[in-house]
Protein backbone atom coordinates (compact mmCIF):
# COMPACT_ATOMS: atom_id res chain seq x y z
CA UNK A 1 0.00 0.00 0.00
CA UNK A 2 1.28 3.30 -1.01
CA UNK A 3 0.89 6.32 1.45
CA UNK A 4 0.70 9.73 -0.17
CA UNK A 5 0.55 13.31 1.36
CA UNK A 6 0.82 15.84 -1.68
CA UNK A 7 -1.63 15.79 -4.65
CA UNK A 8 0.84 15.28 -7.14
CA UNK A 9 2.09 11.99 -5.79
CA UNK A 10 -1.79 11.21 -5.71
CA UNK A 11 -2.17 12.23 -8.85
CA UNK A 12 0.94 10.66 -10.45
CA UNK A 13 -0.20 6.98 -9.30
CA UNK A 14 -3.06 7.86 -10.30
CA UNK A 15 -2.36 8.71 -14.03
CA UNK A 16 0.05 5.66 -14.01
CA UNK A 17 -2.62 3.41 -12.88
CA UNK A 18 -4.90 4.79 -15.70
CA UNK A 19 -2.16 4.82 -18.81
CA UNK A 20 -2.09 0.93 -17.78
CA UNK A 21 -6.05 0.66 -18.73
CA UNK A 22 -7.31 0.00 -14.90
CA UNK A 23 -9.94 2.05 -13.48
CA UNK A 24 -9.04 3.97 -10.58
CA UNK A 25 -11.33 3.75 -7.51
CA UNK A 26 -11.79 6.77 -4.73
CA UNK A 27 -13.28 6.49 -1.14
CA UNK A 28 -13.08 9.84 0.66
CA UNK A 29 -13.38 9.90 4.39
CA UNK A 30 -12.44 11.57 7.49
CA UNK A 31 -10.58 8.62 8.99
CA UNK A 32 -11.30 7.19 12.30
CA UNK A 33 -12.38 4.08 10.20
CA UNK A 34 -15.12 1.67 10.66
CA UNK A 35 -16.91 -1.28 8.98
CA UNK A 36 -19.57 1.52 6.78
CA UNK A 37 -15.53 2.86 5.52
CA UNK A 38 -14.27 -0.46 4.61
CA UNK A 39 -17.93 -1.35 2.82
CA UNK A 40 -17.00 1.54 0.86
CA UNK A 41 -13.67 0.43 -0.24
CA UNK A 42 -14.96 -3.14 -0.93
CA UNK A 43 -18.12 -1.34 -2.83
CA UNK A 44 -15.39 0.54 -4.95
CA UNK A 45 -13.34 -2.32 -5.88
CA UNK A 46 -16.23 -3.96 -7.55
CA UNK A 47 -16.15 -0.98 -10.25
CA UNK A 48 -12.35 -0.23 -9.84
CA UNK A 49 -9.36 -1.98 -10.62
CA UNK A 50 -7.04 0.38 -7.85
CA UNK A 51 -8.47 1.89 -4.76
CA UNK A 52 -7.23 4.85 -3.24
CA UNK A 53 -9.09 6.56 0.60
CA UNK A 54 -8.38 9.54 1.56
CA UNK A 55 -8.01 10.78 5.23
CA UNK A 56 -8.57 14.42 5.94
CA UNK A 57 -10.40 16.08 8.74
CA UNK A 58 -11.56 18.94 6.89
CA UNK A 59 -11.76 22.07 9.09
CA UNK A 60 -13.60 23.86 6.02
CA UNK A 61 -16.75 21.84 6.43
CA UNK A 62 -16.66 22.41 10.69
CA UNK A 63 -18.68 24.85 11.85
CA UNK A 64 -18.40 24.06 15.49
CA UNK A 65 -14.19 24.44 16.48
CA UNK A 66 -14.61 21.83 19.48
CA UNK A 67 -16.17 19.12 17.31
CA UNK A 68 -13.35 19.95 15.09
CA UNK A 69 -10.41 19.68 17.38
CA UNK A 70 -12.27 16.40 19.33
CA UNK A 71 -13.12 14.70 15.61
CA UNK A 72 -11.05 11.62 16.43
CA UNK A 73 -7.51 10.91 14.40
CA UNK A 74 -6.20 7.42 14.86
CA UNK A 75 -3.98 7.41 11.28
CA UNK A 76 -2.41 4.48 12.53
CA UNK A 77 -4.92 2.13 13.13
CA UNK A 78 -6.53 3.47 9.83
CA UNK A 79 -3.71 2.27 7.89
CA UNK A 80 -3.80 -0.90 9.50
CA UNK A 81 -7.18 -1.33 8.73
CA UNK A 82 -6.77 -0.53 4.90
CA UNK A 83 -3.80 -2.47 4.52
CA UNK A 84 -5.56 -5.48 5.71
CA UNK A 85 -8.64 -4.35 3.51
CA UNK A 86 -6.05 -4.54 0.23
CA UNK A 87 -6.58 -0.33 0.08
CA UNK A 88 -3.68 0.13 -2.84
CA UNK A 89 -3.39 4.06 -1.88
CA UNK A 90 -4.26 5.96 1.11
CA UNK A 91 -3.94 9.82 0.94
CA UNK A 92 -3.86 11.48 4.23
CA UNK A 93 -2.56 15.47 3.10
CA UNK A 94 -2.06 17.65 6.14
CA UNK A 95 -4.47 21.12 6.23
CA UNK A 96 -1.45 23.02 5.57
CA UNK A 97 -1.25 20.86 2.02
CA UNK A 98 -4.73 21.45 1.59
CA UNK A 99 -5.47 24.85 2.45
CA UNK A 100 -1.99 26.70 2.31
CA UNK A 101 -1.63 30.31 2.57
CA UNK A 102 -3.59 32.28 0.12
CA UNK A 103 -6.29 29.81 -0.56
CA UNK A 104 -9.50 31.16 -1.24
CA UNK A 105 -11.51 29.39 -3.94
CA UNK A 106 -14.10 27.70 -3.19
CA UNK A 107 -17.15 25.44 -4.76
CA UNK A 108 -20.36 26.48 -3.53
CA UNK A 109 -23.45 24.46 -3.82
CA UNK A 110 -26.71 25.55 -4.55
CA UNK A 111 -30.35 24.89 -2.81
CA UNK A 112 -29.84 21.37 -2.04
CA UNK A 113 -27.32 22.76 0.61
CA UNK A 114 -29.97 25.15 2.11
CA UNK A 115 -32.21 22.68 4.00
CA UNK A 116 -31.53 19.77 6.59
CA UNK A 117 -28.12 19.83 7.74
CA UNK A 118 -27.33 22.90 5.76
CA UNK A 119 -29.55 24.90 7.75
CA UNK A 120 -28.49 23.72 11.16
CA UNK A 121 -24.46 23.94 9.92
CA UNK A 122 -24.05 27.24 7.75
CA UNK A 123 -20.97 26.55 5.39
CA UNK A 124 -20.53 22.78 6.55
CA UNK A 125 -21.42 21.86 2.63
CA UNK A 126 -19.55 24.24 0.79
CA UNK A 127 -16.58 22.81 3.07
CA UNK A 128 -17.52 19.24 1.81
CA UNK A 129 -18.12 20.32 -1.75
CA UNK A 130 -14.64 22.35 -2.31
CA UNK A 131 -12.37 19.56 -0.24
CA UNK A 132 -14.47 16.53 -2.67
CA UNK A 133 -13.51 18.67 -5.65
CA UNK A 134 -9.77 19.23 -4.51
CA UNK A 135 -10.15 15.33 -3.88
CA UNK A 136 -11.06 14.22 -7.35
CA UNK A 137 -8.71 16.64 -8.94
CA UNK A 138 -6.08 14.67 -6.90
CA UNK A 139 -6.94 11.47 -7.73
CA UNK A 140 -8.19 11.32 -11.08
CA UNK A 141 -10.62 8.67 -10.09
CA UNK A 142 -12.97 6.76 -12.06
CA UNK A 143 -15.71 6.30 -9.72
CA UNK A 144 -15.97 7.56 -6.45
CA UNK A 145 -18.30 5.89 -3.75
CA UNK A 146 -20.36 7.79 -0.88
CA UNK A 147 -22.28 5.98 2.18
CA UNK A 148 -25.88 6.94 2.08
CA UNK A 149 -25.88 8.03 5.72
CA UNK A 150 -24.82 11.30 4.57
CA UNK A 151 -28.28 11.48 2.29
CA UNK A 152 -27.92 14.86 1.49
CA UNK A 153 -23.87 14.92 0.85
CA UNK A 154 -24.47 12.39 -1.33
CA UNK A 155 -27.44 14.38 -3.38
CA UNK A 156 -24.78 17.88 -3.55
CA UNK A 157 -21.82 15.79 -4.66
CA UNK A 158 -23.97 14.04 -7.29
CA UNK A 159 -25.32 18.01 -8.31
CA UNK A 160 -21.72 19.17 -8.38
CA UNK A 161 -20.09 16.57 -10.62
CA UNK A 162 -23.07 17.23 -12.99
CA UNK A 163 -23.24 20.76 -13.10
CA UNK A 164 -19.01 21.08 -13.28
CA UNK A 165 -18.48 18.08 -15.68
CA UNK A 166 -16.48 16.66 -13.57
CA UNK A 167 -16.76 12.79 -15.01
CA UNK A 168 -16.57 10.90 -12.12
CA UNK A 169 -18.86 7.97 -11.32
CA UNK A 170 -20.69 8.54 -8.02
CA UNK A 171 -21.97 5.18 -6.63
CA UNK A 172 -23.91 4.98 -3.59
CA UNK A 173 -23.67 2.72 -0.61
CA UNK A 174 -26.57 1.44 1.71
CA UNK A 175 -25.60 2.42 5.44
CA UNK A 176 -24.03 0.12 7.50
CA UNK A 177 -25.02 -0.48 10.77
CA UNK A 178 -24.44 -1.86 14.26
CA UNK A 179 -26.45 -5.05 15.90
CA UNK A 180 -28.88 -2.47 17.53
CA UNK A 181 -29.91 -0.69 13.95
CA UNK A 182 -27.73 2.17 15.14
CA UNK A 183 -25.82 3.75 12.13
CA UNK A 184 -22.28 3.53 11.98
CA UNK A 185 -20.13 6.87 12.60
CA UNK A 186 -16.99 7.98 13.67
CA UNK A 187 -18.49 9.86 16.44
CA UNK A 188 -20.02 6.99 17.63
CA UNK A 189 -16.72 6.37 19.72
CA UNK A 190 -17.25 9.48 21.50
CA UNK A 191 -20.53 8.05 23.27
CA UNK A 192 -20.37 7.05 26.87
CA UNK A 193 -21.23 3.59 27.16
CA UNK A 194 -25.06 4.55 28.91
CA UNK A 195 -25.26 7.38 25.57
CA UNK A 196 -23.94 4.18 23.08
CA UNK A 197 -26.82 2.44 24.72
CA UNK A 198 -29.25 5.02 24.36
CA UNK A 199 -28.35 6.01 20.92
CA UNK A 200 -30.06 2.70 19.56
CA UNK A 201 -33.35 5.45 20.15
CA UNK A 202 -32.60 6.67 16.58
CA UNK A 203 -32.83 3.99 14.78
CA UNK A 204 -35.65 2.85 16.39
CA UNK A 205 -37.33 6.58 15.87
CA UNK A 206 -36.76 5.90 12.18
CA UNK A 207 -38.51 2.78 12.65
CA UNK A 208 -41.26 3.87 13.96
CA UNK A 209 -41.80 6.18 11.10
CA UNK A 210 -41.63 3.46 8.56
CA UNK A 211 -44.11 1.23 10.27
CA UNK A 212 -46.54 4.66 10.33
CA UNK A 213 -45.85 4.84 6.49
CA UNK A 214 -46.16 1.41 6.10
CA UNK A 215 -49.57 1.60 7.62
CA UNK A 216 -50.81 4.04 5.28
CA UNK A 217 -49.72 7.31 7.57
CA UNK A 218 -48.56 10.03 4.58
CA UNK A 219 -49.47 13.12 7.35
CA UNK A 220 -46.25 14.15 8.05
CA UNK A 221 -46.70 16.00 11.34
CA UNK A 222 -47.79 12.13 12.08
CA UNK A 223 -45.39 10.82 11.00
CA UNK A 224 -42.89 13.02 12.58
CA UNK A 225 -44.67 12.72 15.69
CA UNK A 226 -44.20 9.26 15.71
CA UNK A 227 -40.31 9.25 15.13
CA UNK A 228 -39.97 12.10 17.97
CA UNK A 229 -41.87 10.53 20.53
CA UNK A 230 -39.32 7.70 20.26
CA UNK A 231 -36.49 9.74 20.94
CA UNK A 232 -38.16 11.90 23.41
CA UNK A 233 -38.36 8.62 25.43
CA UNK A 234 -35.04 8.57 25.87
CA UNK A 235 -33.74 10.54 28.62
CA UNK A 236 -29.95 10.73 27.38
CA UNK A 237 -31.38 11.83 23.76
CA UNK A 238 -31.82 15.79 22.69
CA UNK A 239 -33.98 15.49 19.75
CA UNK A 240 -33.09 18.36 16.84
CA UNK A 241 -34.89 17.20 13.95
CA UNK A 242 -37.06 14.84 12.48
CA UNK A 243 -38.44 15.84 8.89
CA UNK A 244 -39.88 13.76 5.73
CA UNK A 245 -38.38 14.96 2.65
CA UNK A 246 -38.80 14.25 -1.15
CA UNK A 247 -35.41 12.14 -1.94
CA UNK A 248 -34.87 14.06 -4.58
CA UNK A 249 -35.26 17.84 -3.93
CA UNK A 250 -34.82 17.02 -0.42
CA UNK A 251 -38.02 19.67 -0.08
CA UNK A 252 -40.89 19.06 3.13
CA UNK A 253 -44.35 18.44 2.16
CA UNK A 254 -47.27 18.40 4.08
CA UNK A 255 -48.25 15.16 2.44
CA UNK A 256 -45.20 12.21 2.32
CA UNK A 257 -45.05 11.06 -1.34
CA UNK A 258 -43.26 8.19 -3.23
CA UNK A 259 -39.32 8.76 -2.88
CA UNK A 260 -39.64 9.99 0.14
CA UNK A 261 -36.90 10.13 2.81
CA UNK A 262 -36.83 10.40 6.69
CA UNK A 263 -33.83 12.31 8.07
CA UNK A 264 -32.80 12.74 11.99
CA UNK A 265 -30.44 14.76 13.98
CA UNK A 266 -30.51 13.94 17.44
CA UNK A 267 -27.96 15.19 20.29
CA UNK A 268 -25.88 12.48 22.60
CA UNK A 269 -24.69 15.51 25.67
CA UNK A 270 -22.25 17.07 22.81
CA UNK A 271 -22.35 14.03 20.00
CA UNK A 272 -24.45 14.89 17.15
CA UNK A 273 -25.81 11.68 15.21
CA UNK A 274 -27.66 11.77 11.66
CA UNK A 275 -29.74 8.73 10.35
CA UNK A 276 -32.10 8.70 7.43
CA UNK A 277 -34.58 6.18 5.79
CA UNK A 278 -35.90 5.77 2.68
CA UNK A 279 -39.91 5.55 3.07
P1 LIG B 1 -16.87 10.54 6.80
O1 LIG B 1 -17.90 10.97 7.78
O2 LIG B 1 -15.59 9.98 7.28
O3 LIG B 1 -17.55 9.52 5.83
C1 LIG B 1 -16.84 9.04 4.71
C2 LIG B 1 -17.82 8.27 3.84
O4 LIG B 1 -18.27 7.12 4.56
C3 LIG B 1 -19.06 9.08 3.45
O5 LIG B 1 -19.40 8.82 2.10
C4 LIG B 1 -20.11 8.53 4.40
O6 LIG B 1 -21.43 8.65 3.92
C5 LIG B 1 -19.68 7.08 4.50
N1 LIG B 1 -20.21 6.44 5.70
C6 LIG B 1 -19.99 6.83 6.99
N2 LIG B 1 -20.67 6.02 7.83
C7 LIG B 1 -21.29 5.10 7.06
C8 LIG B 1 -22.16 4.00 7.34
N3 LIG B 1 -22.52 3.66 8.59
N4 LIG B 1 -22.63 3.28 6.29
C9 LIG B 1 -22.30 3.62 5.01
N5 LIG B 1 -21.50 4.64 4.69
C10 LIG B 1 -21.00 5.37 5.70
O7 LIG B 1 -18.49 12.16 4.84
C11 LIG B 1 -17.36 12.53 5.11
O8 LIG B 1 -16.45 11.80 5.87
C12 LIG B 1 -16.78 13.85 4.60
O9 LIG B 1 -17.82 14.79 4.52
C13 LIG B 1 -16.05 13.73 3.24
C14 LIG B 1 -17.00 13.26 2.13
C15 LIG B 1 -14.86 12.78 3.36
C16 LIG B 1 -15.51 15.13 2.84
O10 LIG B 1 -14.67 15.62 3.82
Amino acid sequence: MEVFDTPDGLRAWSRAHRAAGRRVGLVPTMGALHDGHLALVDRAREDADVVALSIFVNPLQFNRSDDFTSYPRPLDDDLALCRARRVDAVYAPLAATMYPDGFQTRVVPGALAEVLEGAQRPGHFEGVTTVVAKLFHAAEPDVAVFGQKDFQQLAIIRRMVADLDMGVTIVPMPIVREADGLAMSSRNRRLSAAQRAAAACVPRSLDAVAAAYDAGVRDVATLVAAGRRVVDAEPLARFEHLEIVDGATLRGDPTAGPGCVAVTAVWFGDVRLIDNRLL
